[in-house]
């Protein structure tokens, strides 16, 4: 549920009061990009990371905006709303202009900002378990851009819920590439596969920040993709996203990976994420 205060085009205002165009772009063709930043303790988290994201995404649909001026509203709608802990949603649109493919020069951008509450940590936060199914990665070839353009994304995690799943992992030509809104990692023998930074995947700051850790927890790390046949043979899987956080994943299609529980590898990764919440986002 979000926060009452959110922000738009130049406004903080009740969320009831907010009200888009009907020639809105981001409406009539998911003309935008969006952003999710996680707040602990008041902080945003690898909040430089996601600036730098939403000016790849900006630049990749050839939107100007400026993501700087997106970042401090950002922190002041947390301030606004009271929180400590939340996720703050920015969502920045070509703006509104009578319906037409062609893509006006003169456009304003919409730029739309909500918060929602989040749980804190705690000191020893358990580790989240879920299941997940596999399904046809049918979205497009530019997946690196985090466009608003979710329709297959919520179709595949609605085709999850409904299979008593938590999550739905896209499959493309054989291979994982993602969840429908995390990444998607798997140990063998010891090592760490996700697929690579390519278009045909979100580059997750989470993912990154996982990768990160691994290697300086000296766990080897393959940014390579792996076949969806090989899942459930694999010794452990997890998934990673500013939602999620990390979440071990020890059901696919209904078959158990490992033993069935958070393998040794995840548990270190999660111990080592919070770790470096707790250091990036204390209040000391
Ligand atoms: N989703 N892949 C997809 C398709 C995503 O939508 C997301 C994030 C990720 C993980 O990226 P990050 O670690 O930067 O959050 C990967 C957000 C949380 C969402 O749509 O709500």
């Amino acid at each position: 549920m979000s926060a009452p205060t959110v922000y738009l085009d130049g406004q903080y205002l009740h969320r009831s009061h907010a009200t888009l165009s009907v020639d809105e772009r981001g409406v009539h063709f998911a003309d935008g990009v969006y952003e999710v930043v996680r707040y602990f303790n008041g902080k945003a988290f690898t909040m430089a990371e996601h600036l730098d994201r939403l000016k790849r995404s900006l630049d990749g649909i050839n939107l100007r905006c400026d993501a700087e001026a997106v970042a401090k509203i950002s922190d002041e709608l947390v301030q606004r709303n009271g929180l400590t802990e939340a996720r703050v949603y920015w969502q920045v649109t070509r703006g509104s202009g009578l319906r037409n493919h062609v893509i006006a020069g003169d456009l304003t951008p919409t730029v739309y900002l909500s918060a929602e509450p989040a749980q804190p940590l705690g000191d020893e936060p358990e580790l989240p378990v879920i299941s997940a199914i596999t399904t046809m990665d049918d979205r497009w070839h530019n997946c690196w851009i985090k466009s608003l353009m979710l329709l297959p994304n919520t179709l595949a995690k609605t085709r999850a819920v409904k299979a008593s799943a938590d999550e739905a992992i896209f499959v493309r030509d054989g291979r994982v590439t993602e969840g429908s809104s995390t990444n998607v990692f798997a140990v063998f023998d010891g090592e760490l596969y996700t697929h690579p930074a390519d278009r045909f995947i979100l580059e997750g700051i989470t993912r990154n920040v996982v990768i990160d850790l691994a290697k300086e927890l000296e766990i080897p790390v393959q940014e390579q993709a792996f076949n969806s046949v090989d899942l459930p043979g694999a010794d452990e899987a997890f998934i990673t996203g500013t939602g999620t956080l990390l979440a071990a994943v020890t059901q696919a299609d209904g078959n158990v990976i490992g033993d069935g529980q958070a393998g040794a590898v995840t548990q270190q990764l999660w111990q080592a994420f919070i770790k470096r919440v707790q250091n990036d986002c204390s209040t000391s």
